[in-house]
């Protein structure tokens, strides 16, 4: 593994990349990057790099993002098929016989989509700023995609807003089991409950805390507790435990493994730097369009 995590650094040298993580990689991923974080902080550090190249460790439509905010860059997604099937869950086609029926709609996209989808959305979101985004856009009606847990918390702590949801969701957070969470509360009563609000509502009325995957971390760190309940995915704990060694964290249920955001490892990472794949080419519309999504989604949420 040192060889190889030294091949790595050294080709990430000669090449002047930027390795960027999501927080539910491997725990072997999470120790090479330069940047680990969730959807939003990747988002803008996308943005914000100076190197010309990427090499995105999470799932296509992470790359994406990144590609649509820093076009002149190459980036590369380690594993061609690591997608998210919550984004495949809605496509640009639907949204546009939505907007058919619907023409004054103002439609929210989750950043969890596709390039396509982001392109012809109005603004896009993260689960850090959803809240926020939807308080502060002037339009009233509005299409939410595709993710109806985080959809439906948005519209629960936005009820001046008519919200109509989208029936997709993530595979991975709707596993998350009621019994089991209160089984684990009252195993240990002094564990905080944290969870992401990707989950559904039965889960989020548990929670002490609803926040994003950086949300939890920042929570963690900031409070004087020392034992926290995780609902979300799994490697979660791992990203948990770098940062605050001293702390006790318990998975809320089991299992919750994002399987596509588990496929990459080191060799995969290898094999990017040296073949320079899989490279995410978009068409030039395609970014502009998707690229103002994005940005809005930035400004509204500075
Ligand atoms: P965040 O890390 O932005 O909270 O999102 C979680 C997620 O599901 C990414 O796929
Ligand atoms: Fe998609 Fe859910 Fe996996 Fe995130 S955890 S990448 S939303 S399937």
């Amino acid at each position: 593994m040192k060889a190889l995590i030294e091949k790595i650094q050294k080709l990430k040298s000669q090449k002047d990349a930027v390795i960027l993580v999501h927080n539910y990689q491997k725990k072997e991923i999470q120790d090479i990057a330069d940047i680990l974080g969730d959807s939003l902080d990747l988002s803008r550090k996308a943005k914000g790099t100076s190197n010309p190249m990427i090499i995105f460790c999470g799932v296509r439509f992470m790359a994406e993002t990144a590609k649509i905010l820093s076009p002149d860059k190459k980036v590369l997604l380690p594993v061609f098929d690591a997608g998210c099937p919550m984004a495949d869950m809605v496509t640009a086609n639907d949204i546009l016989d939505y907007k058919k029926e619907h023409p004054d709609v103002f439609v929210v996209s989750y950043v969890n989509t596709s390039a396509e989808v982001k392109a012809v959305s109005d603004i896009c979101c993260t689960s850090a700023n959803a809240v926020q985004i939807v308080k502060n856009i002037k339009a009233r009606k509005i299409l939410f995609v595709p993710d109806k847990n985080l959809g439906d918390f948005v519209k629960r702590r936005v009820p001046e807003k008519e919200i109509q949801l989208w029936d997709g969701y993530c595979i991975v957070h709707v596993r998350i089991n009621k019994e089991h969470l209160k089984k684990m509360k009252k195993e240990h009563p002094e564990a905080l409950v944290l969870v992401h609000p990707e989950c559904e509502s039965q889960i989020i009325e548990l929670a002490d805390e609803v926040t994003s995957t950086n949300g939890m971390v920042k929570f963690v760190k900031d409070s004087e507790k020392t034992e926290f309940i995780i609902a979300t995915e799994e490697g979660m704990i791992d990203r948990l435990k770098k940062e605050a060694p001293d702390k006790i964290f318990y998975p809320a249920s089991k299992p919750t493994l994002c399987r596509n955001m588990k496929k990459t490892g080191l060799e995969d990472v290898l094999r990017s730097f040296t073949c320079e794949q899989y490279e995410i080419n978009l068409p030039d519309p395609i970014i502009r369009n998707a690229q103002a999504a994005l940005n809005r989604m930035l400004e509204y949420s500075k």
